[in-house]
């Protein structure tokens, strides 16, 4: 149905497909959608949305059909894919291009990290990431920018604590990339062996200048008893008045919460959630949480208490009703209805195919998960020295060699040789033994001729 869209066509795969003017003005948008919610139904006349959900859902799902219908649009909803011929063995690839048949617009939820690039490759209709695996949820991240904006006033030099399940929720991974870039102040306090990963971290660093140093917790009370907090900032360690190498940065005042639930779906059989963070009255005691907002995506297990429901510094119900109006901006904008008004939106990162194998390790990827219409992609972090990373996954790529696509020649990751290759042509090997059996050879060192 690409005929009845106007504009360039725009998926929102992660949160940094979207500027940071990009997403002021859907804040903007938003609120007037949420001032006068049944005034817009001219918007989306006569388009459909597709709800493709291949995993539970209640909000995301919901409150996307809420604000297509409050667009005037209507939805089509594959709920539970189970019911759907993803059973008889149908690739995501294929689905989609069927629906983008059916819809103007396809909303996707799906347990592998990278789905929403793979289908985003593939349709013609704008492709929203709902959730895909761990990876990214950049709608919700939207719903609580727009919340934070709105209690807050604004996003520079806030101050954030992230609670809880760090390591595996997707909530937490778009948040952080858009708290960074907005230029706030992110204090991770993790359930133990459930923290931020390695290239989550890498990825705040390098790509945003945001600093990770030690937080000395103290002040936040039992919030931060088990754990070992970690202060994430854009200024440099030196330029905090508030921070010694020894305790590290004092924390002294937050302005949010956020909790996450386990996500126990995703843990291994390893990873326990024994002594999981509870938020409660005693906890909210502590005078640097005086008036910080209590936030939560949803569904909540028992990380807060009931007892806190009636606290006027928790909105987490308030939150999840925000995500209609916000979702409202982002389908009318998506579907061409509004400007976002930003002349150079970013383009996303610059992928190469990998040729030969799939260097990506990460088993619940949709590189691994659906091999069928995946070609395997990577993206180039840095030659000195020479990282890469999963273009689906975002996860780091572990290597020792590298091959040439064209010769098949292959080099330690640390020689000029390797670095100098052409991204589309490197071969990520983990070893040798590995780079013999995919049919590569060692270089030949030049015999070294003694003077006569
Ligand atoms: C979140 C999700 O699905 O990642 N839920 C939601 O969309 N509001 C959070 C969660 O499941 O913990």
């Amino acid at each position: 149905m690409t005929e009845a869209r106007t504009g360039p066509l725009r998926h929102l795969v992660s949160i940094d497909d979207l500027s940071l003017a990009e997403i002021r003005t859907l804040f903007e948008r938003a609120a007037e959608f949420a001032a006068d919610p049944r005034a817009w139904s001219h918007l989306g006349r006569g388009r459909i949305s597709a709800s493709l959900f291949y995993e539970p859902s209640t909000r995301t799902r919901l409150s996307f059909e809420s604000a297509m219908l409050r667009l005037g649009g209507g939805v089509l909803t594959a709920a539970d894919m189970k019911t759907s011929s993803a059973t008889k063995g149908e690739s995501l690839a294929d689905t989609v291009r069927v629906v983008e048949g059916y819809a103007d617009l396809i909303v996707l939820r799906h347990p592998s990290e990278g789905a929403a690039r793979l289908a985003s490759q593939y349709s013609a209709v704008p492709v929203i990431n709902a959730g895909d695996g761990s990876h990214e949820h950049p709608t919700q991240t939207l719903c609580d920018l727009y919340t934070l904006w709105i209690e807050r006033g604004r996003l520079e030099g806030i101050d954030v604590v992230l609670a809880g399940d760090l390591r595996y929720s997707r909530t937490i991974h778009s948040f952080i990339y858009a708290l960074a870039r907005f230029g706030a102040n992110i204090v991770c306090v993790p359930h133990h062996g459930l923290e931020l990963p390695d290239y989550v971290l890498q990825r705040l660093r390098e790509e945003y200048g945001a600093e990770p140093v030690r937080a000395d917790a103290s002040r936040l009370g039992d919030l931060a008893a088990q754990s070992d907090a970690v202060y994430i900032t854009p200024q440099k360690p030196h330029q905090l008045s508030l921070f010694t190498e020894a305790s590290g940065l004092k924390v002294e005042h937050v302005d949010a919460v956020y909790m996450t639930r386990p996500q126990t779906e995703r843990h291994t059989p390893e990873e326990t959630t024994a002594d999981y963070l509870r938020l409660g009255h005693a906890t909210l005691k502590a005078d640097v949480l005086r008036d910080a907002v209590v936030m939560h995506p949803l569904p909540r297990r028992d990380e807060i208490s009931q007892e806190l429901d009636a606290d006027p510094r928790s909105i987490y119900f308030k939150q999840a009703a925000r995500g209609v109006p916000i979702r409202m901006a982002l389908l009318a904008a998506l579907l061409g209805q509004i400007e976002l008004g930003d002349a150079h939106p970013p383009v996303g990162p610059k992928l190469y195919p990998a040729p030969l194998a799939n260097p990506c390790a990460n088993p619940t990827c949709i590189s691994r998960t659906e091999t069928r219409h995946v070609q395997p992609a990577t993206k180039l972090l840095s030659r000195h020295p020479l990282r890469a990373a999963c273009g689906y996954c975002s996860q780091e790529l572990t290597f020792g060699f590298v091959g040439c696509a064209e010769d098949r020649v292959y080099w330690p990751k640390e020689s000029g040789e390797a670095r100098r290759l052409r991204p589309e042509r490197m071969v990520f090997l983990r070893d040798a033994p590995l780079a013999e059996a995919a049919g590569f050879r060692a270089p030949v060192t030049a015999a070294v001729v003694p003077p006569s």
